[in-house]
């Protein structure tokens, strides 16, 4: 193997958030076990039967060793999610003590460990009983969702940092348009709209449940920004195109978020894609001030990145928003994302310059998926692809740091390999390898390098 020398980045800031991620549904297995419930995901997949979510990482039984694992590799903190269906099984307000002791142990080991947790209160696993309810698109659900997480605020008082909802944008796009997520529906771009304007609602509304009930902590929401570049510069197509991207993966929920409004551009070229695409979105008066009144009370924000896209003016799946160009110039990863670190720089950028009052930012999602095999010796696995990947992208983000955007820290997706929702478990993206048979972890050498960066911390 070769040396682990510090590639570009040599050091860390002092106090950085330095952390990795999970989802509960992703690392759980235990799918039948202690009075959980049923989501979405259990029904789709006893149907569909594309990979088996148990007994996925093991982390309900293993939670112990993953967690002395992070901290003995120098990370200090740590992404979970909830499962709302651990906590009431049955979408109603009964609630599974057993659920809720489990999240408890969870939380005590990592502050034992001084790992900071960060909870999403929902990454992707709605309660069946929700999605057949019409999910977010239903607003007596939004009311349910609140109902959880003061339930949860009161309860896991040991947690100051919370997140509302994973990733909107890729939630409504894999349940309303790609059809990859229950309830599969494809094309529909009205629905996916409606439920990002829904969640945001919902967002909202727990921001405000949050600062009524905790006297301390912070509370964000966790996007996924995909930049968009025209893919020919010179282009008026392409650099029109791709500003309705923008505004339809990113401005929408930007500004919903963070401002609580969208504002008159925004909302123009959303209603244009909307009416092109014969789709349309409703939005009530009252949301809007709820919104408003949520927006300065974010305390942090989250912000997923993976890749950009170059756009051209050739009509994809909607129209209006271009299509993805196969840049040849590009590297990409084993399942063709593209790899542009500079991204992640320029959407920080972007971001602090045009939401002035954005509160501290954290890089709650970074990471490549790969296609690894564990070593002969059952030694360390070499994984210096995702050393590069993750070196080249703290590199980015140190350097928008330096040049005074607020961002706090970086979460790397994965703490350990588990499997991914349409990829099943072939795409590991941890910083521990997991044997899914054995359950055995075993290190890879990003986790040595996580470790020797995270000692320069304390260095003066
Ligand atoms: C984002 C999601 O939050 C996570 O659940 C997923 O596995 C990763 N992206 C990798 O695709």
């Amino acid at each position: 193997m070769s040396d682990l020398t510090l590639k570009s980045v040599k050091s860390l800031p002092k106090n950085f958030i330095w952390g990795a991620a999970t989802a509960a549904y992703q690392v759980e297995g235990a799918t039948q076990e202690d009075g959980k419930g049923i989501n979405m995901w259990d029904e789709y997949l006893s149907k569909n039967p594309l990979y088996n979510p148990n007994p996925a990482s093991d982390f309900y039984h293993r939670y112990s060793e993953d967690i002395s694992l992070a901290s003995k590799y120098g990370l200090n903190a740590i992404r979970l999610s909830i499962s709302w269906v651990r906590i009431f099984p049955n979408f109603d307000n009964k609630v599974n003590r057993q659920g809720v002791q489990y999240y408890h142990n969870l939380f005590k080991c990592c502050l034992e460990n001084n790992v900071t947790p960060y909870v999403t209160l929902h990454h992707f696993d709605s309660p069946q009983k929700m999605i057949e309810t019409g999910d977010w698109l239903n607003r007596e659900n939004i009311d349910k969702f609140v109902e959880y997480a003061k339930f949860c605020f009161r309860e896991f008082s040991e947690v100051s940092h919370w997140f509302t909802i994973n990733e909107l944008m890729s939630l409504a796009s894999g349940q309303y348009i790609t059809g990859a997520f229950p309830p599969n529906h494809k094309n529909n771009l009205s629905e996916a709209i409606q439920a990002e304007h829904n969640m945001i609602l919902a967002h909202s509304k727990v921001v405000l449940a949050f600062h009524r009930i905790c006297k301390k902590g912070r509370i964000g929401c966790i996007l996924a920004l995909k930049p968009g570049f025209p893919n020919d510069k010179n282009s008026e197509a392409d650099k029109e195109a791709t500003k309705n991207y923008e505004v339809y993966n990113n401005v929408f929920l930007l500004d919903g978020i963070l401002l609580g409004k969208y504002r008159t551009n925004t909302l123009k070229r959303m209603q244009n894609i909307l009416s092109i695409n014969h789709a349309k979105i409703k939005i009530e008066t009252d949301d809007l001030e709820i919104m408003q009144k949520a927006a300065p009370l974010n305390g942090m924000f989250g912000m997923n990145y993976y890749r950009s896209e170059f756009i051209k003016s050739q009509e994809g799946q909607i129209k209006g928003i271009g299509s993805f160009a196969n840049r040849n110039d590009i590297s990409k990863t084993a399942w063709g994302w593209n790899i542009y670190p500079k991204g992640l720089y320029v959407m920080l950028k972007r971001i602090s310059k045009n939401y002035p009052r954005l509160p501290p930012i954290l890089i709650t999602e970074n990471g490549i998926g790969l296609d690894e095999k564990q070593s002969k010796n059952d030694g360390i696995i070499d994984d210096d692809e995702r050393i590069t990947f993750l070196d080249q992208h703290l590199y980015q983000l140190l350097k928008a740091r330096s040049e005074g955007v607020n961002v706090i820290g970086y979460f790397i997706w994965s703490l350990e390999d588990q499997f991914s929702w349409v990829n099943g478990y072939g795409k590991r993206y941890g910083l521990f390898f997991v044997d899914f048979e054995s359950q055995k972890r075993f290190i890879k050498k990003s986790a040595l390098w996580c470790q020797k960066l995270s000692a320069t911390m304390t260095e003066v």
